[in-house]
């Protein structure tokens, strides 16, 4: 008796579903086109100078650590796209975050009595050209001075020119599209910025890094929604923006050597490990993450003398990691959820060195956790990863914990606990966790890369 058209029906949609979602690993779906194969062929990889200095860093970012100290109708006020979706609910306040504006003392005493060798800190765009072509001097010289309080203390200063925000008068709020990077003002205005701020600069700056992870700012803006402007699957815009950010990359690049031959351009992109998930329909999420890691990138590598890795967690992206996310806990995530895995740093490493054939740093590394000793396990694990990739003749010269200090974080405001420091509310002062403590004992045991290359991991955590 031949069976009734339902049963066919269901049973054929049942193994369809099962295919769709299992065929993760047939890697068939991408809507962003193939990934690039990267320079073909890939460079020759430089050896690591064993002898040389490790580089050893805090990375901190202007709008996560500065107060305004301006107030609105004042001239020198100034706002970002960042501002614009608090007003609209979509992130939470920021308030005075760390008062870095006008304690930059405190961070520098912090920063000092640590032992760094380099600090990274970004300039607001927003606050130096509060409106278009009108520049705030008094803010320009606040920079200068920073740079110049660093290197006289003996450490270098790492400058990043934008770290995720906007001035708001880049975006255009009745085509939300054309904001930010696609706006028409975004390059001449970006150029003219650079200039400045790498003029004023230079003097006491060797190392700049144009953007801070303008790839991850792009897949978040205009895939997830979750970044200005906001929008979803919008791959033609992810496009765009990804060939105006690496020319604005490219142009900086450009006027950094122009200005200062001797300075260092530093890529700073997000590269989490990725690694396939089996219910990932035909590898649609794991082929768009694998975008974010190269798209950009690819384009701009070869202007740089450092390419730096920002990383944090390992992931199998896939709509149970996805969903589960935020929830996750257990010793092996981190608060915000994120998988602890300094083995996916040790791997994204070698495949960026076999990649590109660039010298990298890690430009940030670190753990919202509110146990400092699990930072610590954190932080040693992370670093022993960076000691075997050198070992094995990976060119890794320097590592940046995230951050100095707990900071704002984005959607998660205050909540995440990255900081290696307290802020004191009333003297403002940083008050050290143990995990400070043990950084500056890292580093005053391992000032070269050969050093490092032979720090072990720590086994266990609880
Ligand atoms: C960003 C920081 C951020 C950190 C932790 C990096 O993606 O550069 O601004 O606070 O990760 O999420």
């Amino acid at each position: 008796m031949p069976k009734p058209l339902s049963i066919v029906f269901v049973k054929a949609a049942f193994v369809l579903a099962c295919g769709t979602l299992l065929s993760g690993c047939l890697n068939l779906i991408d809507p962003l086109g193939p990934v690039g194969k990267g320079p073909q062929p890939a460079p020759p990889r430089s050896a690591p100078p064993l002898a040389d200095k490790f580089a050893w860093g805090i990375s901190t970012a202007s709008y996560q650590y500065e107060n305004p100290d301006v107030k609105p109708g004042e001239k020198e006020c100034f706002f970002t796209d960042w501002d614009i979706f608090i007003t609209q609910k979509k992130a939470p306040p920021k308030g005075n975050a760390l008062y870095s504006w006008t304690q930059f003392e405190k961070d520098l005493a912090a920063i000092k009595k640590i032992g760094l060798t380099h600090y990274r800190f970004s300039i607001e765009w927003a606050r130096v050209e509060p409106q278009p072509g009108v520049y705030n001097e008094a803010a320009v010289r606040r920079y200068v001075e920073m740079a110049r309080r660093l290197k006289e203390a003996g450490i270098e200063p790492v400058i990043c020119l934008w770290h995720f925000t906007f001035p708001d008068w880049l975006t255009d709020k009745k085509n939300p599209g054309n904001s930010n990077w696609l706006h028409p003002l975004a390059r001449a205005r970006w150029n003219t910025y650079v200039d400045k701020m790498v003029r004023a600069t230079s003097p006491y700056t060797k190392f700049y890094a144009p953007q801070n992870e303008p790839n991850g700012q792009i897949t978040t803006a205009y895939i997830v929604a979750q970044w200005p402007p906001g929008m979803t699957l919008a791959f033609g815009h992810y496009w765009k923006a990804i060939d105006a950010s690496t020319g604005m990359f490219r142009d900086a690049a450009a006027r950094i050597k122009a200005i200062k031959p001797t300075a260092k351009v530093l890529s700073v992109e997000a590269l989490p490990w990725w690694e396939r998930a089996p219910l990932d329909p035909g590898g649609l999420i794991y082929n768009t993450m694998l975008h974010g890691n190269t798209d950009h990138l690819d384009r701009i590598y070869d202007v740089c003398d450092i390419l730096g890795i920002n990383y944090y967690y390992s992931q199998a992206p896939g709509p149970i990691s996805l969903f589960s996310g935020p929830s996750r806990r257990g010793h092996n995530f981190t608060m915000m959820g994120w998988r602890i895995d300094p083995g996916g740093l040790y791997k994204e490493i070698k495949r960026v060195g076999n990649r590109y054939g660039k010298p990298m740093m890690i430009t940030e590394n670190g753990i919202a956790t509110p146990d400092d000793d699990k930072r610590v396990w954190y932080m040693q694990n992370h670093i022993a990863a960076i000691g075997r990739a050198i070992r094995d003749g990976y060119d890794v010269r320097g590592y940046f914990a995230w951050s100095l200090a707990d900071n704002y974080e984005w959607h998660y405001g205050y909540k995440a606990l990255f900081g290696l420091s307290r802020m004191d509310p009333k003297t403002y002062g940083r008050v050290f966790k143990p995990s400070a403590e043990k950084f500056a004992a890292i580093i005053r045991a391992n000032r070269t890369m050969k050093s490092v290359s032979a720090i072990p991991p720590q086994a266990n955590f609880r």
